[in-house]
């Protein structure tokens, strides 16, 4: 299989580092396109074995997968510039927030699209993965573009595109989310007088053993923090701030905004 990935910036990088750490694909069929000169040295160091040109050099693309990993934004901009048809069994895949097969269709000019919404720990293998695909798109098809997906962490098929943007909100931008709320704990360690270092390693650990409590626990979220907030004490102070702020609805109405962010992009 070759595959060529129009936007070489991280989410392009990551999966392609996944693809051959899982020998999915042989380095040489692996085709990698920035719009910018001066990367390409740096992208070579990374990806020795592999193909790298600049966007505006493209007359076609031998892949049988392409995929489409630049902002939103500039999806535009890569349309315009596809002069070539593309070949009638190469798929596409994206993974642009916001931006429908359908308008992808169209601006391609090409029925063959499956859209995938991933999340940044596919760095590490351990991201998910929500995606869909066009109709004509074959069992075999989608389950080879799956198991690429699945290098990357774990992946779940929807039926119903108008989700993505839902998955978008959630896991594609949650881990910043959660980077801020782990920030906002750090900062509050700080302020009561522990040192930044050992703040972080608090916070961490914190985090990462409630995470596996969550997973391995016959209990639900309400009853896991009714174990750690006793009566009067001190966790029952800080969780009624909490509510006081309405701090749930808050982060519910931010993840909303990231939603309506997301219809906006298909523009
Ligand atoms: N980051 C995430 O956590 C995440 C999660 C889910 C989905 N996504 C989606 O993944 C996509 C990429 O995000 P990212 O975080 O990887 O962004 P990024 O690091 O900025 O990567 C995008 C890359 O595309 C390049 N590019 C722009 N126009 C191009 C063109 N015409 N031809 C070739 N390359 C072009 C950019 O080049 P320059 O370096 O010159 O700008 C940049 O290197 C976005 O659509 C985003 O919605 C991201």
């Amino acid at each position: 299989m070759k595959i060529a990935i129009i936007g070489a910036g991280n989410m392009g990088l990551s999966f392609s580092k996944s693809f051959l750490k899982y020998e999915l694909i042989q380095p040489e069929n692996l085709h990698l396109i920035t719009r910018n000169q001066s990367k390409i040295s740096k992208i070579s160091e990374a990806f020795p074995k592999s193909r790298i040109s600049v966007f505006e050099e493209l007359n076609e693309l031998e892949a049988d997968l392409i995929i489409i990993a630049v902002k939103p934004q500039d999806f535009n901009k890569v349309a315009e510039n596809i002069h070539f048809k593309l070949k009638e069994n190469q798929m596409v895949l994206s993974i642009m927030a916001g931006i429908k097969i359908g308008k992808i269709q169209t601006m391609l000019n090409h029925p063959l699209i499956v859209r995938a919404m991933p999340n940044s720990p596919t760095l590490l293998g351990m991201g998910i993965t929500g995606y869909t695909a066009a109709e004509g798109i074959s069992f075999s098809q989608l389950m080879n573009i799956e198991r690429l997906l699945n290098s990357t962490g774990r992946s779940v098929y929807l039926e119903n595109e108008d989700l993505l943007d839902g998955v978008t909100a959630l896991s594609g931008s949650g881990p910043a989310y959660f980077y801020y709320i782990v920030d906002a704990m750090i900062k509050a360690g700080t302020e009561m007088g522990i040192d930044e270092n050992l703040s972080k390693l608090f916070v961490k650990q914190t985090m990462l053993g409630a995470y596996h409590l969550i997973n391995n626990s016959e209990k639900n979220l309400e009853e896991l923090i009714k174990d750690v907030a006793s009566k009067g004490g001190t966790t029952e102070a800080a969780l009624k701030t909490f509510e006081d702020s309405n701090l749930k609805e808050i982060i519910q109405k931010g993840i909303l905004s990231a939603e309506k962010r997301a219809k906006e992009l298909n523009g």
